[in-house]
């Protein structure tokens, strides 16, 4: 197993797909460690999640910074403190701004509930259920300056059933974020991801052109 690569992971809520990350570099079934845990809201129950694995924490309040570079700053001097060397948005409810994206090029990435460039910003399940699509999912992408616009490394789709609830969609599209950020690290710790442009590249990416969701489903001749 290559050396670990140093995840910065950057939270705001319940921290459920930090937890998905913790436990698959426990187990080691990526080739990472969560370096440092940074949140903005002080009772978040991510920061107990992190706590819970040892890893460090450090919670920094959004309003103590006038301006968000100033914040970004902070972020970047406590990321570099503990060589970080991939950061990844879960749950983070702040945009982030050129200084750390500058600081990390092409080592920022973030999770979206949504099939992007589909529903991006806030309530990307609300706005696909209200939509009424019938195929949603979720979506990890590199951070650019945009919002939820950068390129894809993976995403992964789930039919929206007819009796679903935007709580029920949202809790099929959160399972298979648990399954997908893990293994977009995964794929970044050992090397096989390169950025050409809006695509993505994945060495060896094992594709299975057979696999598709059709909603409802069509039984083949
Ligand atoms: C997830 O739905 C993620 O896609 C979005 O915020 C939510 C975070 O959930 N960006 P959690 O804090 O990881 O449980």
């Amino acid at each position: 197993m290559p050396r670990p690569l140093r995840l910065g992971v950057l939270v705001s809520g319940s921290g459920s797909n930090l937890q998905a990350i913790l436990d698959a570099c426990a187990a080691r079934r990526i080739p990472a460690e969560v370096a440092v845990v940074i949140c903005n809201v002080p009772d978040a129950r991510a920061l107990q999640r992190a706590r819970d694995a040892r890893v460090p924490t450090v919670v920094l309040p959004h309003h103590e910074h006038a301006r968000r570079e100033d914040y970004d700053s902070r972020v970047v001097a406590e990321l570099r403190a503990r060589g970080v060397e991939l950061v990844c948005l879960a749950g983070f409810m702040r945009i982030v701004t050129p200084v750390l994206l500058s600081a990390f090029p092409q080592r920022v990435i973030n999770i979206h509930p949504s099939l992007l460039p589909a529903f991006p910003g806030m309530h990307g399940v609300r706005q696909a259920f209200r939509a009424g699509v019938r195929v949603s999912g979720c979506t990890v992408h590199f951070v650019d300056v945009g919002t939820d616009s950068g390129p894809i490394l993976i995403q992964a789709a789930v039919p929206v059933l007819d009796g679903d609830t935007e709580e029920t969609l949202a809790a099929r599209v959160l399972a298979q974020e648990h399954r997908i950020y893990p293994r977009a690290i995964q794929l970044i710790a050992e090397g096989r991801v390169q950025i050409d442009g809006r695509r993505v590249r994945i060495a060896d990416g094992r594709p299975d052109a057979a696999s598709t969701i059709a909603s409802p489903p069509v039984e083949d001749p």
